[in-house]
């Protein structure tokens, strides 16, 4: 392609131009191509953009500030969100807490109620979750005769002995921390598909 001079005069400008739209330091993230891609519409509690002007190029607020400024100037540090209050713990939809008795203290673990209700569903999801992370040892039918409890001696059917009358509470914190034989599976499985586990565990006790 044959350029006419004058173009060819401009080329350093333009390059000039492009590199320096490449600039981003701290909070400035330099020229941002599609920009909508990188700032969510939606409210966004864990974001904080605290520069009024941000985005004021493409804006269309009603309160004329930038279009991607999005802090609370009412809240502690201008964040969206609030700390929470001191001593706050985490709970699901269920209302499950996060485990905090100890391996050793087994016996306190008898006291413990499951919070999740007998629905099909959190027995149906107990099943499920059982065949994931028991079956193979502890058997379909909770015999112990599972394809790894055939050949992993000492897995004890839960219809039988003392192990029919485990307790809710002992059934999750085995699960949790593991006891003899068998490992702990707290890394693995939620608390709240833990206790979905303990459902299921306690019908095949009575079977
Ligand atoms: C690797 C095999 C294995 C897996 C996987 C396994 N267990 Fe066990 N489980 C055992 C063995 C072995 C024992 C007997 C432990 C002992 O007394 O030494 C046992 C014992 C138990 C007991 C009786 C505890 C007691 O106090 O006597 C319960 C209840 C139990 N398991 C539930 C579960 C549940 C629920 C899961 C799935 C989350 C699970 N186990 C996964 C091997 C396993």
């Amino acid at each position: 392609m044959i350029m006419s001079n004058k173009l060819k005069a401009l080329l350093p400008l333009v390059a000039i131009f492009i590199l320096a739209s490449c600039g981003a330091s701290g909070d400035n993230p330099g020229l941002e191509y599609a920009p909508q891609m990188y700032h969510s519409i939606p409210y966004e509690p864990l974001t904080q953009i605290t520069d009024k002007d941000r985005g004021e190029w493409l804006s269309n607020r009603e309160d004329g500030l930038g279009e991607f400024y999005n802090s609370n100037p009412n809240n502690q540090y201008e964040q969206n969100v609030r700390q929470p209050v001191e001593g706050t713990v985490r709970r699901t939809s269920n209302n499950v807490l996060p485990y905090r008795i100890q391996k050793d203290d087994v016996m306190m673990a008898n006291e413990l109620i499951n919070p999740l209700e007998n629905t099909p569903e959190i027995l149906a999801e107990g099943k499920r979750l059982y065949s994931l992370y028991c079956q193979h040892c502890h058997g379909e039918k909770g015999d112990g005769q599972g394809t790894v409890g055939v050949v992993y001696a000492g897995v004890p059917p839960y219809n039988r002995g003392a192990v029919k009358d485990l307790t809710e509470g002992h059934i999750y914190h085995v699960i949790t921390h593991g006891i003899r034989r068998m490992g702990a599976h707290g890394s693995q499985v939620s608390d709240e598909n833990r206790w979905k586990i303990v459902k299921y565990v306690q019908q095949l006790q009575n079977q």
